[in-house]
């Protein structure tokens, strides 16, 4: 039973709209109709500024760290420590899920980049560290925010695997999961990195 309330509360927190609810609250805007059409922090950033840009990124990664930390807080000493991490996953999956298909914003969310660096730190925060270095490393020279995210997202299972030595099947699974989850999302975005008309940014500009 506490197994279906972890995942439906991540699934909840992962469908929050950040994106979409605080261009309409604020500016009246569906950033999904502009720029990229992502609900997703760095549209925000590219349509609305880096005010909302970073109110977004903070709340994108917020929920994911709730939905992955929530049953460590509330069941770490009475679970044991193969059911936390089992529960901690599920929950993981179904906060991006949430995110990527948002049950509060007619199934058309984000790409799941900032949600799951949220359930990164909640799970594993060195991994996490790591994640964003590549990220920022690649985005510097490049200046493609989706190149970015994709590196990071692909140096996730490489990293448990190979520099933390972690060796479970589910874990090893669930960060391979993620990884396709998010470069998955991130198909169009592959199709004009390659064609080289993908968006460009420049943190400094706006
Ligand atoms: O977080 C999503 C990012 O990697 C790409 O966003 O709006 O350029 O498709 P966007």
């Amino acid at each position: 039973m506490d197994y279906i309330l972890f995942g439906l509360i991540a699934y909840v927190l992962g469908s929050i709209p950040t994106a979409v609810w605080v261009g309409r609250a604020k500016y009246g805007i569906d950033v999904r109709e502009h720029g990229s059409k992502n609900a997703g922090a760095t549209n925000t950033f590219r349509v609305l500024g880096k005010k909302a840009g970073i109110v977004v990124l903070s709340i994108d990664i917020i929920k994911g760290f709730l939905a992955a930390f929530l049953p460590f807080v509330f069941k770490v000493g009475e679970w044991q420590s193969d059911q936390l991490i089992t529960v901690q996953i599920l929950a993981s999956i179904l906060a991006v899920v949430g995110h990527v298909f948002p049950v509060f914003a007619g199934f058309r969310g984000g790409k799941g980049v900032a949600t799951s660096l949220g359930v990164i730190i909640g799970i594993h925060p060195p991994a996490a560290g790591i994640c964003i270095g590549i990220f920022l490393v690649v985005f510097i020279v490049s200046h493609y925010v989706s190149l970015g995210a994709i590196c990071a997202a692909l140096s996730f299972p490489v990293s448990i695997y190979f520099i933390f030595g972690i060796r479970s099947i589910w874990l090893n699974s669930f960060t391979i999961l993620l990884a396709a989850l998010v470069i998955i999302a991130h198909r169009k975005n592959i199709q004009r990195l390659l064609a080289g008309n993908e968006n460009k940014m420049n943190l400094f500009k706006r």
